[in-house]
């Protein structure tokens, strides 16, 4: 029964304003570096949201680069989510680490990263990982059957060799303009801080559970 699981959130001390760190790049990493270590596998997965003729669209990806530029992840420039991005920049980016019960939510705009970057990125894919990004028209319909087939032919076409990119393959990063932290407190009294950009700086706000 879903409605039985009802959690109260005691793992975490109060988060105060002066705990945080003024960046919040800095203060991300500060709480992947604990996510990772609750649950290394995890850590990563975020949801991306798109918007769509005004209609919002979400779905998991995985965070492969971080810096102060951005938020990376990779996938197909051909598949909806592509499409979406290519018509509304605008995306938003949904962390959620049960362990630490932590949240993070991140907005801002999508932009491509460059070949020279996706190049890089995709030469480190493990090979089966290589082999879907050529064989699967990802967002399309497709039997089971054909997928497989296109596995195979991709398989013997590039036997003893080395995989290129796909074109139609690569990265976005988010330039975040808006984040915000929650933590899990007792009593349903969660903190939250959201940052914003302020006079070429970051303005902390506390803002109601
Ligand atoms: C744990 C997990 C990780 C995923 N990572 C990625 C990813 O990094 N890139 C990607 O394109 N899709 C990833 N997917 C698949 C997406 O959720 C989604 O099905 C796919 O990108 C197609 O979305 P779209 O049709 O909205 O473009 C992942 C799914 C899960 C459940």
């Amino acid at each position: 029964m879903l409605n039985a699981e009802r959690l109260d959130y005691q793992k975490n001390e109060g988060l105060e304003l002066n705990n945080l760190i003024a960046h919040p790049f800095e203060q991300f990493k500060h709480w992947f570096a604990f996510a990772v270590h609750a649950d290394a596998f995890h850590a990563n997965v975020m949801a991306l949201s798109t918007v769509h003729n005004n209609r919002p669209s979400s779905r998991i990806v995985l965070l492969k680069e971080l810096d102060d530029s951005g938020f990376t992840f990779y996938t197909n420039y051909q598949s909806h989510k592509a499409q979406e991005i290519a018509e509304n920049k605008y995306a938003s980016l949904l962390f959620f680490w049960k362990e630490i019960e932590r949240q993070i939510r991140i907005e801002g705009v999508l932009e491509k990263v460059s070949e020279e970057s996706s190049n890089e990125y995709f030469k480190t894919r493990p090979r089966e990982s290589q082999i879907g990004a050529w064989a699967s028209p990802q967002s399309e319909d497709i039997s089971r059957a054909e997928l497989e087939q296109r596995v195979a032919a991709l398989n013997e076409k590039y036997a003893g060799q080395e995989i290129p990119r796909p074109p139609h393959w690569g990265g976005y990063r988010l330039i975040a303009d808006k984040f915000e932290f929650w933590q899990g407190r007792a009593g349903r009294l969660h903190d939250r801080f959201v940052y914003t950009p302020h006079n070429q700086n970051w303005e902390i706000r506390r803002i109601a559970p």
